[in-house]
């Protein structure tokens, strides 16, 4: 009597292990601040607190990365008289470049953050991608505003005085400036821009 009665609970329980999944909600905490996270490109002045920058940087030091070999380095930049005087250099470094394109390429941020690869470690670049994107959804969970940023990175590895910048930023031997995430409190909504589902494809 009791095998009879446990039969359909069986069936059942086979049934949901094998049956195709309907799509789970889009709307869990993690899935909604990676759909909410844009680059934001115009901040307030308020600073964001190197408690909440902690933080930040703890999701980011948590990425996957390769071997656990951890193949970064960051130096964070939250002073507005030290970012100034960065950008100030990185004018004086770029003569053929207009000054208001220089600064312009922080877009604003009161915080900058200075990302360098390992050279020595064919996966780096990798992992600093994977670093960044862990802080700026970390940033985006916390309810601040980032940015990804290439263009200081050229601007300061083309620059002339590229040495005098980067003995500012303090990298071990061996680690190159590869990427800069700017972050602060938005000042704008920009809404998601398009993106190109196609370029994804099961292969059966
Ligand atoms: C490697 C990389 C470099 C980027 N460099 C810049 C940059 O120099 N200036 C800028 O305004 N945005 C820059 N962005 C931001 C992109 O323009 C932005 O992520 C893209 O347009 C998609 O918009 P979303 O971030 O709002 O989804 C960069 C993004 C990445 C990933």
């Amino acid at each position: 009597m009791k095998k009879i009665l446990l039969l359909p609970f069986l069936a059942f329980a086979m049934l949901s292990c094998t049956a195709p999944k309907t799509q789970e909600p889009m709307n869990n905490e993690v899935i909604n601040a990676i759909m909410a996270r844009r680059s934001i490109r115009q901040y307030h002045a308020t600073p964001v607190a190197r408690d909440t920058m902690m933080q930040i940087m703890t999701c980011g030091i948590n990425a996957a990365n390769g071997q656990n070999k951890q193949s970064w380095e960051v130096r964070i930049i939250d002073n507005p008289t030290t970012l100034q005087k960065v950008q100030d250099l990185m004018v004086v470094g770029n003569p053929a470049l207009s000054a208001e394109m220089v600064r312009g390429c922080m877009r604003g941020a009161p915080v900058m953050t200075f990302i360098a690869r390992d050279l020595g470690y064919d996966f780096s670049a990798y992992d600093c991608g994977l670093l960044a994107g862990n802080m700026m959804l970390g940033a985006q969970s916390l309810g601040v505003g980032s940015i990804c940023l290439g263009s200081p990175v050229r601007f300061i590895n083309d620059a002339e005085n590229s040495a005098e910048i980067l003995a500012m930023l303090g990298f071990s031997a061996n680690y190159d400036l590869s990427l800069c995430i700017g972050f602060g409190y938005a000042n704008e909504s920009p809404a998601a821009k398009p993106r190109d589902i196609n370029k994804v494809q099961f292969i059966d």
